[in-house]
């Protein structure tokens, strides 16, 4: 039976070019047993047709506030819903959300629902890249509200670019998670991310590529799972609130903040770019570049993860990334190994679509089982970061102490 089998979703659409995709979205959520009550908004009837909604769901189709059937329908739909999806959201649908607006059907059941809300919104990529936007999207994530970004791709009238609905599978996909139980309630989980600056003088440094959204990917689903996380990133990308955020810089200052935070973890994640060598000796003042070349010497920073496994209590699990370009087993079971960790999640960053700054990424995962003295590798195909994120803390939540209690309990 389907998880989504006899859930009340509210099914939200507002007017863009992508409120045809919705018409799937309703169709699968249907087929998998979901019973939907589909919200048009007044601009997406130029895009879409009731009929074709309501034939789906057998359901009536509300649009207005004053349905004469119903007095008050948002009330009722909101607090009749075990979620709530927006697909798409609009630009003006999520400042009309954000600001707190009621002006129409959908706004007003937002505002009266205690049921968890996912917003997949879809615009043109100028629209989208606004940071009118990105805040709006930001304060929403920070209250709680579940995000589907949009992707890259063909948009009405040709453009290529950001901002296309999520393909329907995926939307689909995250509806399921939602009504994946908090199996990591109880659970305190580190995790790092991004790259960090090792300054050669105060506006230069060496740095990476990494952008943050596989270790943020991790914290969001942990968060959504019921873990307390910690979240110790040298990026600044928009993240529920409920994740206490550490910001740092340089391997130095992460080394300090992890050690600090992983020391009653129950699950540590190092999935940061941690800059392998750092200047021995940062200039005070700006290096002047009419003195010619300068020669900057270097030194290894700390190995975070080799530290963490050094000092790991018992029952913690600690699982590392590994980012490579040739012979991703060997070199991964090599990391495996030498820094101590249980698990180790390895990318080939020169394949495309994998790795550094992509949505996507595709990883071997190479579990430690003590008990058997042997390792598993799982395979994992391209997907999106955060579905990736979800099969890492399964893997993690398998490797739990068998009593089944979290150590921070
Ligand atoms: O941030 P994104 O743009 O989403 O990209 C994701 C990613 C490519 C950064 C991520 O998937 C990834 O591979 N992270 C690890 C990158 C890395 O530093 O790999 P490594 O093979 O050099 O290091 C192995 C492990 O040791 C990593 O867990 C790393 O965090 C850790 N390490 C490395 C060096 C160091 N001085 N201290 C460490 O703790």
């Amino acid at each position: 039976m389907s998880i989504l089998s006899g859930r009340r979703i509210v099914l939200g659409v507002s007017g863009g070019i992508a409120a045809y995709k919705a018409v799937e979205v309703c169709r699968r959520l249907v087929d998998a047993g979901a019973h939907v009550s589909p919200v048009l908004t007044e601009a997406s009837r130029h895009f879409v047709g009731e009929t074709t909604f309501s034939a789906l769901a057998s359901e009536p189709v509300q649009t207005s506030l004053w349905d004469e059937t119903s007095p008050i329908p948002h009330t009722k739909l909101g607090q009749g819903a075990d979620l709530v999806v927006v697909c798409p959201a609009t630009a003006r649908l999520l400042g009309t959300y954000a600001a707190g607006i009621a002006n129409d059907l959908l706004t007003a059941t937002l505002l009266a629902t205690r049921a968890p809300v996912l917003v997949c919104p879809a615009m043109h990529t100028e629209m989208w890249e606004h940071p009118a936007v990105q805040d709006n999207l930001a304060l929403l994530l920070s209250r709680g509200v579940h995000v589907v970004a949009p992707e890259e791709g063909r948009l009405a009238g040709g453009d290529i670019g950001a901002g296309r609905l999520a393909d329907p599978a995926v939307i689909i996909e995250a509806i399921e998670r939602m009504f994946v139980p908090p199996d990591l309630q109880g659970w305190k989980v580190v995790v790092s991310s991004g790259g960090t600056r090792e300054a050669i003088d105060p506006v230069r440094f060496i740095g990476n590529r990494s952008s943050g959204k596989q270790g943020h990917a991790i914290a969001a689903e942990a968060d959504r799972r019921g873990a307390k996380v910690t979240l110790v990133t040298t990026v600044d990308r928009p993240i529920n609130q409920s994740i206490i955020q550490v910001r740092v810089e340089s391997a130095e200052q992460m080394r300090q903040a992890m050690m600090a935070a992983a020391a009653d973890a129950d699950l540590v994640v190092m999935a940061a770019a941690v800059a392998d060598f750092r200047p021995v000796a940062p200039a005070a003042d700006k290096i002047k570049k009419d003195r010619g070349v300068p020669q900057v010497i270097l030194e290894p920073t700390p190995d975070i993860l080799a530290a963490l496994g050094v000092v790991k209590p018992a029952g913690q699990i600690l699982v590392g990334f590994a980012a490579e370009t040739s012979d991703l087993r060997e070199n991964a079971l090599g990391k495996l190994t030498r820094k101590g960790a249980d698990v180790i999640v390895a990318n080939d960053v020169s394949a495309p679509l994998v790795g550094f700054e992509h949505d996507t990424n595709q990883v071997i995962i190479l579990v430690r089982r003590a008990e058997a003295d042997e390792v598993d590798i799982i395979d994992v195909p391209l997907d999106d970061k955060r579905r990736i994120a979800a099969v890492v803390l399964d893997v993690a939540a398998s490797l739990r102490p068998t009593d089944g209690v979290a150590r921070s309990n």
